[in-house]
């Protein structure tokens, strides 16, 4: 990490004021005694998978270097649709994380338009898209890394400290989350503790913490074995067919893209191929 960035992130930290001295371990020792420890069961969540929950229309995301252009993104248009997992596929460099990070409106096209829910990105300032971003999008960046010095939970709480989560909240929902991602037994683990996959369920949690409608996951699975891979899809499955969550992800991996509903296929920043799953529908 940069020296600049770590100085921002212990900022951040100190904003937040997440107390780390807390002992998680006693509170979820009473969480669960008043719980019990059977998992409560969770709930098919209904949602209108015609409704299209982003809308992507002719983008373009051209770079600058010096004197040479780079087109990112050429052209590109997809509905996205509410309750379904999309890849976006490619060799490196064809677009995926360009694209992503348009979708998330982390930046914004050089021509076309995007819109999430209806609400074009263009017609909002950046205030008003970043709070946008904030309540409705989990974003797992590409080598995401945790917080070395904190421990599973702590990552988690971190997260929803900065969106503006009270304490007892925090607490419930980041206890929630390391239970869907299986690893509620490794909360007090700081990432040295942790196994690859395991972090990257730590990382996944920490974005739908705040339970947005989508998630956006750049090659999330890409420093992980084949088997492991393969758990962390099934798991965005389920979160795409029992919680309505939407999902695009992007991936390498021929291997799990059996999972998802649609998978395109980007080269040099051009959509060259759209495969519907039909299996799964
Ligand atoms: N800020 C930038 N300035 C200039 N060129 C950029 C910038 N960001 C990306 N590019 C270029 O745009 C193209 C697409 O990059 P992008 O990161 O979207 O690819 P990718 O498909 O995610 O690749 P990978 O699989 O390696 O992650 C590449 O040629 C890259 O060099
Ligand atoms: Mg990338």
């Amino acid at each position: 990490m940069k020296k600049k960035d770590k100085l921002k992130t212990n900022e951040l930290a100190e904003n937040a004021a997440v107390d780390t001295s807390v002992d998680y371990s006693q509170i979820i020792a009473n969480e669960t005694a008043a719980e019990g420890d059977a998992p409560k069961p969770v709930e098919t969540v209904k949602v209108n998978r015609e409704e299209v929950l982003i809308d992507v229309e002719g983008v373009t995301r051209e770079f600058y270097r010096k004197d040479q252009k780079i087109v990112a993104v050429d052209n590109v248009s997809m509905k996205i649709h509410r309750g379904t997992f999309v890849i976006l596929c490619g060799k490196s460099g064809s677009g995926k994380t360009t694209l992503l990070n348009l979708i998330a409106a982390i930046d914004m096209p050089t021509q076309g338009t995007i819109s999430f829910e209806g609400k074009a990105y263009g017609s909002l300032n950046e205030n008003k898209r970043d709070n946008l971003r904030r309540s409705n999008m989990g974003i797992v960046f590409q080598n995401t890394a945790l917080m070395s010095n904190m421990s599973a939970i702590e990552n988690v709480e971190f997260a929803l400290s900065i969106a503006g989560f009270r304490s007892q909240k925090r607490r419930r929902s980041s206890i929630h989350w390391l239970e869907r991602m299986g690893i509620r037994d490794r909360r007090n683990h700081m990432p040295a503790e942790m196994s690859g996959g395991e972090q990257a369920r730590v990382a996944i949690g920490r974005a739908l913490a705040h339970s947005p409608k989508l998630l956006l996951a750049d090659e999330p699975t890409a420093e992980l074995d084949s088997k492991t891979s393969m758990e962390v899809v099934k798991m965005f499955r389920d979160l795409v067919d029992i919680d309505g969550l939407t999902i695009v992800m992007t991936t390498h991996d021929v291997n799990i893209m059996g999972n998802a509903d649609i998978i395109y296929t980007l080269e040099d920043g051009r959509v060259v191929d759209v495969r519907e799953n039909t299996k799964l529908s």
